[in-house]
Parts: C-alpha cells; structure tokens; sequence
C-alpha cells in the first residue's frame, strides 16, 4: 500500500487567536456510521460526518461489501446497506490506510460472515498489533486465513457459518477490542457478553440501542458488563455526528498557551468518557466555560469558550487514560507551557496508537527544548519557557503533527513537522480552521 505525500509545514509566533469554530465530526462515530449503515438493511441517513481519510477508508470497505454510499452535500451522507448476515464478499483488499479504528471494528463485522477477506493499511496500520481483536475472533469461529509477522496486517480472515457467542473479558480497556467483540457478537445466536474492567468510549452500545438491538449495560463489581443479544433486527435510523473533542482538543490548548487567546470551540460532545482531557486541563487552571450545554443526536454537547490561562502541572492518575488516550501528545504540549511539573501516568497503550506515541512526544519535546523524562509507561514534563526551533517527525501520526504544531504557535522560535500530510486523516481542514482564528503556518 503506498503513502500519502510527504508536506512539511511549520508554526510560528503571532498574535492572539480569536473567532468561533466547530471542529469536524467525532471519528468515533464517524466510522461506526458507516459500519452500521452496512448492517441496517435500508437507508441510514448520516449529517455531519468527518470526511477525514480514516472515515472515507471505512466508507470505501463497506461499499466493498455491499454498501451503497451517497454523499449529497458536505458531512450529509446516507448508506444503503445490505444488511447483518447478508455481506458480499469483497473481490479486492480492504484497504484501511492509516484507520485503525476502521480495521478493527471491521474485522469483528467480517469475521462474522462466512465470507473471506484481506484487510491492510500503511505503514504505520501494518505496525499495529492485531491479535488483540483475532483472539476473540478465533473464539468465535473465525478463521485467520493469513497474517503477517507478530499478528499484524496484511490479515485474512474467514467468518464461520454459525458464529459462536462468547463472554470476552479485555485485557486493556480499549473500545475497539470491546467493540469488534460486539459487533462480531451481532452475527451470533445467543448472547454476546465483554467485561471491561475500566470504562472505554461507549459510542457502539448507544448506537446498537439506536438501531434496536437488545443490549444491557450494567456496572457490577469485575467492572463493566455488556450484553448483546444477536441477530437483531437492526433498523436505520438518522445519525448526528457531534464535533469531536479529540480534534477541538487542538484549538483549546492553542488558545490556553497563546496569550491573549479567547476563542469559542462550537458543538464539543462532552460524552464523561471522551473528557479526561477537559477535566485535566480545568485542574491545571484553564480558564474554559461550558456554554450552552444541550443533547445533540444522542450525545451531550456545549460550546467551550476558552481563554488564554497561566496553567500549572498536575499529576494524571492512570485511571483517567481511557477517557483521554487520544489527548496526550496535546497534553504534554500544554504541560510544557504550565508552571511545575505534570505527571501523566500509565500511558502503556500510547505505545501502539498510530506511533510509538510515548517516544513520539518524547522525541518532540527534546526538539522544542522542553524539559521531560520517560520512566517505565509514565511522561513527565517539566513546564517552563518553551525555545522550540526544532523539526518533529511525525511517523504517520496525524496527532503528533497538530500538538507540535500547536507547540510552535506559543515558542520562542518556530517549530516544523516533517509531514502534516496525515493529518487529513481525522482533521482535513486543521490549517485553515486555525488560520481562522489567527495562527500562523508555513
Ligand atoms: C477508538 C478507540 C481508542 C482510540 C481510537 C478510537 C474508537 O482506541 O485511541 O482513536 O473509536 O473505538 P483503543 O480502544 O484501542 O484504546
């Protein structure tokens, strides 16, 4: 699978950032809007999807089984899906570029079809390990036909005729593993069960009870127990994609370093399980105000109005990670501009995102001339003035290109990344959403 091209892009100092924005559509739920737009028999409408390329590769996988997808004006899609148990076979390979979250939930929809299919990405996707979501799989019935070194893709696999229920215990707490268990569970006659001992993202249980399908969530002393009860009928229903806090995640901190800053963040779904960023930030001394708190498709939102903020350093206790673990390349750059010490503490699964995130960041501090240390799966960084003037390489990892491009609108000197190219993956109009309110690039 071939890259995208490589651009160079760098941030400087300039004034304050000011205006209101609406960052795109949450990826989360981008992503599972297609999927289940594939397993509803019918139309399902979509408003204010992410046309980032994550979400347009899962777009592409599901037409490759059977979907019709329109797209009728921008974010307003609907998908005429064939429906649970009725996938066609793909003739070609799925390509998922650099989505994770794409192949993953994916492989749980597939390997509970008696189809066979080949699933790959890019350089970074073939990086990531796999046998997290194919040992559920396995136990299911499905077959991994062919797998690349360690688990990882090009993978292939061939769903069962009859999928079997199982109670899957994660062994990290990660939505993904969670949710290609469920929606392989959807397949299965009986019920499906996964416990998860810390809450992750909780986008697939309210979009399956949007859809009809019987699922219960209850909280009991293991943790977090979810039952799914299979072969529903799913029927389509609208989907409204609220804006997504890992995405507004950039213009907040921007406008917390960049003095003078005071800006309006529109839409931000405040899901309790997507806010471990906000409550840190609030911790360290942001000054952000909830404004207009209301429901929007399913979900609570609010307009942020954040302001520019003297922050100090906090310690981020590891239970807080699933409710963040997007947020911390971002954090750390935040944590490199507040007064003292920020701890963040038990980021083992930083380590397989869309890079080696811990050495990433760690690798963009040193750069920037930001004081920090990694010891065992903890970041610290010690805050203070912030030289920048460096270049960051971004391994593919469209995260790491937006926090150090934040980064250089608050340094000394500017700071460059080696490839902004990927962060088309979840944030297409970054650029000029922050040109908007006054950042400078180059
Ligand atoms: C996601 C879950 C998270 C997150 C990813 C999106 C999802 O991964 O990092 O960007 O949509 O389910 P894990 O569940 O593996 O932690």
């Amino acid at each position: 699978m071939s890259d995208a091209a490589i651009h160079p892009l760098s941030s400087r100092r300039g004034g304050s950032l000011r205006g209101r924005v609406r960052p795109p559509g949450d990826k989360s739920i981008s992503h599972r809007a297609f999927l289940f737009g594939l397993l509803t028999r019918g139309d399902l409408e979509i408003h204010g999807l992410l046309e980032g390329e994550d979400v347009l590769a899962t777009g592409q996988a599901c037409r490759q089984l059977g979907a019709e997808i329109v797209r009728h004006a921008p974010g307003r899609w609907s998908v005429h899906g064939p429906g649970l148990g009725a996938l066609m076979a793909p003739r070609a390979t799925l390509d998922f570029g650099n989505a994770g979250t794409g192949s993953r939930l994916m492989m749980g929809v597939v390997g509970s079809h008696p189809i066979e299919a080949t699933f790959d990405g890019d350089a970074s996707l073939r990086k990531r390990p796999m046998r997290r979501i194919l040992d559920p799989l396995r136990q299911m019935g499905c077959q991994v036909i062919a797998e690349a070194e360690g688990g990882r893709c090009p993978i292939t696999l061939r769903g069962p005729d009859a999928v079997s229920p199982i109670l899957y215990r994660t062994p990290v707490a990660s939505a993904q593993i969670k949710s290609a268990v469920l929606l392989a569970g959807l397949n299965a006659r009986g019920t499906t069960t996964v416990i998860e001992t810390e809450a992750s993202r909780d986008h697939t249980e309210k979009m399956l009870s949007h859809f009809g399908a019987e699922i219960r969530v209850t909280v009991e002393g293991e943790g977090r127990r979810i039952d799914l009860v299979g072969q529903p009928t799913l029927r389509p229903a609208p989907v409204h994609v609220p804006a997504d806090p890992s995405s507004a995640a950039f213009p907040i901190v921007a406008a917390l370093i960049v003095p003078g800053s005071d800006i309006v963040v529109e839409g931000v779904m405040t899901n309790p399980l997507r806010s471990g960023l906000l409550t840190t930030l609030l911790e360290m001394g942001a000054r952000i105000e909830r404004l207009d708190e209301r429901d929007e498709g399913g979900e609570r939102v609010a307009d942020l109005r954040v302001r520019a903020s003297d922050l100090v350093g906090v310690d981020v206790p590891a239970a807080r990670a699933p409710s963040m673990i997007d947020e911390y390349p971002i954090l750390a750059v935040a944590a490199a501009f507040a007064k003292g010490r920020t701890h963040m503490r038990g980021l083992h699964e930083l380590r397989v995102k869309e890079s080696d995130r811990l050495a990433a960041v760690a690798a963009g501090l040193a750069a920037a001339g930001a004081a920090h240390e990694i010891v065992g799966d903890d970041l610290i960084v010690e805050g203070g003035a912030v030289g920048g003037g460096g270049v960051v390489e971004t391994h593919l990892d469209h995260r790491i290109a937006m926090s150090f491009l934040v980064l250089g609108l608050a340094s000394e000197r500017p700071m460059a990344v080696d490839d902004a190219a990927t962060i088309a993956t979840s944030f297409p109009n970054f650029r000029a959403l922050m040109e908007g309110m006054g950042a400078e690039f180059g």
